[in-house]
Parts: structure tokens; C-alpha cells; sequence
């Protein structure tokens, strides 16, 4: 999603703000921008596609300025282009915007009414015209805050006025905004890795806030326009760089983060000493009689493993549903029922609406969240944290594997709470449960391997994905991966429905992936993987050494670590990831920005 940076400083702000942008590259973004003061008059410079095109630009025709604003837009109103790129100007007025302004059509009409004429396609350039206009009767502040009660929808914006040369204004609703505090300096970012080469000292927003930042201070507003102060933190993530070390790309760094990612994620439910497993912030999972899991994506695949887990281990039942659907669908839900988002981010626009509407029914909320001062985070009653790290790669990994590991954790708490589990198998399953990270070690050592299987598969049109149980989700998740860094039309099916019509597709041109390490189903998986041999379909075999053993001639095995069932989830997922990655690298894709994507979506 779009990435905002602002900076009223004391020396030079074009490299800055270029720095900035790239910290926030991950969120995927298709044209940049930076527009800054310059002998006392606002300038800008866009381009579209990648920063360096904006750098080059710059390189020609420098903005020598010491305050500004920049930008990374992800199309939502208007094609990627120059002239849509942001920051968008009116007058006075330059801004840029993350989030959608609902209303916008009906703004444009009213002001093209007034005379206004429009340059861009954007709904941002609608909130530029009405801030211009509201300023020809207003000092800036309150000029910001009747402009924002016209708008309907969700933005982060950094404003620049031309004739106010020591000020940014900001706002948020719907998207997160930071104010930095530096040393004689301030910022304004869309998240704390936007600011963290400045600084670490970071107050979040709150809905509906809006804000004045010069060299000195911020000037803090609620939603009612009273002067509010919001408590300044120091925020770790913002210090730390975020680099690739010896990768050649984030993803295949976070996929190699995996182990630690679970491990630290595990350690914030299970105490090791003692082998008790807990939900944190209090929760008594006895009290429910339901688990409602929302979320999107890859996140609604670690939810689809949850629930077989929830229900497996702690006979709870459990639903899940993505967060589009069930935002607006008038789900009926009981009152004993926990409602756990499901995110990386925090800020996906459905599954937060979810939560709120969850929320509004008067259901205890949970938010399982990588980001811990995101929205959701601070939204839901309770935060379930994962501890994966910034996830750059805009291809979930190591945020899926620490869902699971959490949603596993957690589902464990839940069977001993109900009195489900018999002495001392607490703290036996907890045992279990701490191996996971090496195995999913074990697991990544298999890349070499699975390299080898990358420059057939990249010729494919098709690939199929099966798996049983909560392996079904996985070949959902794996097929999800394949799709979107490699662009190759991939499905995942559960594999006693390939009958069902999907074996139509099955030739020998079409790569059948199987995830199955032996379980009580491995049988049932065997005779589905007869069927597509039968069928002159090529089947991929991911499995463990007695899987291996009972492999159906002429598949190619791929041998995994043997494994409890309840961990084989998070085991077996980075084989299909690195299937994915290794695919996209042989067809030389932006394997770490797939086309099309947004790291954090934060619009419907
Ligand atoms: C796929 C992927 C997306 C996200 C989805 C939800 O690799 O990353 O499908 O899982 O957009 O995002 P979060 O988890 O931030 O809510």
C-alpha cells in the first residue's frame, strides 16, 4: 500500500526522503514522488514505476529543500502515471495520500461547480482542491480540519503550503500516520520504518486525529478539534534496518527467518520451564463456546489450519471466513464466541472491519498481529502476538508459519483450559511444540532440491496443489504463492475432491504438487495421487520417509522431516515457499514486488 514520509528538518531533505521511500518499497507501490520548499514556493518531482526513476528525475532537476513530503502510490483512482502520481497539487496545497476517499466523486462535482478544474484522476487530488479552497478563508489548521469533516472514507495524509515554509499538516483515518520526534526536526511517516533512519522516538495517531509539525513539536488534534497530546515511544523497529544480509531477496531471507520467527512467536505463549501454554493478555479460553477466525489471504489459510486445530486439540468449534465476505454479510454470531483477526500487517482494510464489527456485536476481539502498534493491535481486547520480524517481501512467509504457530499455541491453551488434556500431556504437547523450529529448519534444508524442480515447473500453465486436512489449506497457501511471484495459474484443491471435476484438467502437462507426510489420511492421499499417475499427470510428491516409502511409481518425492501431525503445518510450509520462490527467480520476476500487489491492503 502507498507509503508516506514527511520531514521538516534542519539540512537537506531530498536524499532523506528518498531513503525514506525505499524503506517503504515493500508495501508495493507502482509511481513515487517528493515535493519540498524551495525559496519559499512548493515544488514537486514524480515519476512512474520504481524510485530510481523518481532518483533520475531528481538527478536532472534537484529540490533543494530542507522540508517535504514524499510518497509511493499504489494505484486505486486513476492509472499509474505522472500526472496521478502523488503529491497531487490545487493552489496552495500540495499533499499526498494513502487510503480512498469514498465521496470523492461527489467532491469533484461540487467543486468543478465552484470552478475548480481537475489535472489528475485521483480521489487525492479531490482533498487538495477543497483544503485551497477552504484556505482562502482560514488559517491552515482549521482550514485542514473542515476539509477533513467533508471527507468520507480512509486516509493518511502529509500536507505542504506554499507560503507556510516551516510546516507540514497531517491526518489519518482508516490508515496509520507517525509523527517522529528528532533532534531539532520532525517527521510525519506512514509507519515507524518510514521515520526509523531519523528517529525512534514515535507517537501513533489515534482516528480521526490531525496534526502540525514544525522544527520543534507537533501540535496534536482529536476528531472534535481539541488539542490532545499522544504519548511519544521508543519504537525498536524503527531503529533497526531492515536489510537482506546475503539474500538475494527478502523473501528467501524471510523464509530462511522461519525457525526464529516461530521460536520467538512460541515463547510468547508457552513457558518452557514449566511446559504450561497460555493465551496472553489474560484470556480465560474457557469462557467461549466458539472461535469465529477472520482474515484475508494468506492469513485466512493460517485461520483454515487453526480452526482444524481449535477443533482437533481443543474441541471448540471454530469458523473461518475472509474478511470481505463476512464484513458484510450479517454472520449470526453467539455471544461465547471469541473473534480473532488474523493479520500480519494490522491494517488490512476488510479484516480490521471485521474486528470492529465483531467488536460492535459485543464479542470478546482477539487480533493474532505481527505488527504489534497496528491498529488491530491496539483495536481488539486482546493482542495474540506473532514475533516474525518486519516482513518486507510482499509474498507472505515467515508471518504465515508464526500465525500457525500461534493459532497452533493457542489452540493447545484452549484444550488444556477445557480440561481436554490428560495429566502431564501439557506439557508434553508443549515439548513437541518447541521442536518446531528446528524442523522447520530441517525443512528450508531442503532448497537445494527443491531448486532442481524449478525449471520445469516455470514452463507450466498450470499446477494443480493437493492436500487433506490441514494440509488442505497448505496446498491452498502453496498454490497462492505460486500465482502471485511467479504469475503461473495455480489451484489448490483438497484431495478427495479432485474427482469432484478438477481431474478434468489432469494431462501430462500439468504439475500435480501432493503435500502429504504420512498421517492417519496418507492412504486415502495415495489413491488421489494414483488417479492423476493414471491420468499421465505428473505428481510432485511432498512427504516424509515413510510417505516416501509408499510413493506411487513414477513420482518425483521430495523427503521432508518426520513429524507430529500437529506441527506439519508450519513444517511443511517452507518447501512449498521456496517451490514458489525458486519458480519466480527462474522466470526472473520481481519475485520480492510481484505486479499488481500491496504488502498492506489497506482499501477494500
Ligand atoms: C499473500 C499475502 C496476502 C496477505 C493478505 C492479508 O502472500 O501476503 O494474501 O496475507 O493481504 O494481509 P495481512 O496479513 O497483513 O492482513
Amino acid at each position: 500500500m502507498c507509503g508516506i514520509i514527511g520531514i521538516v528538518g534542519a539540512k537537506p531533505v531530498q536524499d532523506r526522503l528518498i531513503d525514506s521511500l525505499k524503506r517503504l518499497e515493500y508495501r508495493g507501490y507502482d509511481s513515487a514522488g517528493v515535493a519540498g520548499v524551495v525559496d519559499g514556493h512548493v515544488e514537486r518531482r514524480r515519476a512512474k514505476g520504481k524510485i530510481r526513476a523518481l532518483e533520475d528525475v531528481l538527478a536532472a532537476e534537484p529540490l533543494p529543500a530542507s522540508v517535504g513530503i514524499g510518497h509511493t502510490r499504489w494505484a486505486t483512482h486513476g492509472a499509474p502515471s505522472q500526472i496521478n502520481a502523488h503529491p497531487q497539487r490545487a493552489g496552495r496545497v500540495t499533499l499526498v495520500h494513502n487510503g480512498i476517499i469514498e465521496n470523492y466523486a461527489e467532491l469533484r462535482e461540487a467543486l468543478k461547480e465552484k470552478g475548480r478544474t481537475f489535472e489528475s484522476e485521483t480521489d487525492t487530488e479531490v482533498i487538495a482542491q477543497l483544503l485551497d479552497y477552504e484556505l482562502q478563508t482560514r488559517p491552515p489548521i482549521e482550514a485542514l480540519k473542515a476539509t477533513l469533516d467533508q471527507l468520507t472514507g480512509a486516509y493518511a495524509i502529509a500536507v505542504l503550503i506554499d507560503g507556510e515554509d516551516e510546516l507540514i499538516m497531517g491526518a489519518r483515518r482508516g490508515s496509520p500516520l507517525v509523527v517522529g520526534y528528532g533532534d531539532g526536526e520532525m517527521f510525519l511517516g506512514s509507519d515507524a520504518l518510514a521515520v526509523g533512519p531519523f528517529t525512534n522516538q514515535i507517537a501513533y495517531l489515534d482516528e480521526g486525529d490531525y496534526v502540525a509539525i514544525d522544527r520543534k513539536a507537533a501540535h496534536v488534534f482529536d476528531e472534535a478539534g481539541r488539542a490532545v497530546q499522544r504519548p511519544v515511544r521508543t519504537v525498536a523497529a524503527a531503529a533497526a534496518l531492515v536489510e537482506k544480509g546475503n539474500y538475494r531477496h527478502f523473501m528467501e531471507k524471510e523464509i530462511h527467518d522461519q525457525p526464529d520467527a516461530c521460536q520467538h512467536t512460541l515463547s510468547a505463549y508457552i513457558n518452557p520451564t514449566t511446559g504450561h501454554v497460555h493465551a496472553p493478555g489474560g484470556v480465560d479460553l474457557a469462557r467461549f463456546d466458539r472461535v469465529q477466525i477472520v482474515a484475508c489471504g494468506t492469513a485466512s489459510y493460517a485461520g483454515q489450519i487453526g480452526r482444524y486445530l481449535f477443533e482437533k486439540l481443543a474441541g471448540l468449534p471454530c469458523d473461518v471466513e475472509v474478511a470481505s465476505e463476512f464484513r458484510y454479510r450479517q454472520p449470526a454470531v453467539t455471544p461465547a464466541t471469541l473473534a480473532i483477526a488474523v493479520s500480519q500487517s494490522g491494517e488490512t482494510a476488510d479484516t480490521l472491519a471485521a474486528l470492529r464489527w465483531c467488536k460492535a456485536q459485543g464479542l470478546t476481539t482477539a487480533a493474532v498481529v505481527n505488527v504489534h502498534e497496528s491498529t488491530m493491535a491496539r483495536e481488539a481486547d486482546v493482542l495474540f502476538p506473532t514475533h516474525a520480524g518486519p516482513e518486507i517481501g510482499v509474498a507472505s512467509t515467515k508471518a504465515f508459519t508464526s500465525q500457525v504457530a500461534a493459532l497452533t499455541a493457542l489452540a493447545l491453551a484452549a484444550a488444556a483450559a477445557r480440561g481436554r488434556l490428560k495429566p502431564g500431556e501439557e506439557a508434553h504437547d508443549t515439548r513437541l511444540l518447541l521442536e518446531a523450529p528446528r524442523l522447520i529448519a530441517e525443512a528450508i534444508q531442503l532448497e537445494d532440491q527443491i531448486r532442481t524442480l524449478a525449471p520445469e515447473l516455470a514452463k507450466a500453465r498450470d499446477v494443480l496443489y493437493l492436500g487433506r486436512g490441514p494440509m488442505y489449506p497448505l496446498a491452498l497457501e502453496g498454490a497462492l504463492k505460486l500465482k502471485e511471484i511467479s504469475y503461473i495459474h495455480a489451484e489448490g484443491y483438497a484431495a478427495g475432491e479432485l474427482k469432484h471435476g478438477p481431474i478434468a484438467l489432469i494431462d501430462e502437462t500439468t504439475p500435480v504438487i501432493v503435500i502429504a507426510p504420512s498421517d492417519p489420511l496418507f492412504d486415502k492421499t495415495i489413491s488421489n495421487m494414483s488417479e492423476v499417475a493414471a491420468r499421465g499427470g505428473r505428481v510432485i510428491l511432498i512427504t516424509d520417509e515413510e510417505g516416501a516409502r509408499n510413493a506411487p511409481a513414477g513420482a518425483r518425492v521430495i523427503v521432508g522431516p518426520t513429524c507430529d501431525p500437529m506441527l506439519a503445518p508450519m513444517v511443511y510450509a517452507p518447501p512449498i515457499q521456496l517451490l514458489a520462490y525458486y519458480v519466480a527467480v527462474q522466470k526472473g520476476a520481481d519475485v520480492d514486488q510481484p505486479r499488481n500487489l500491496a504488502k498492506s491492503v489497506t482499501v477494500e
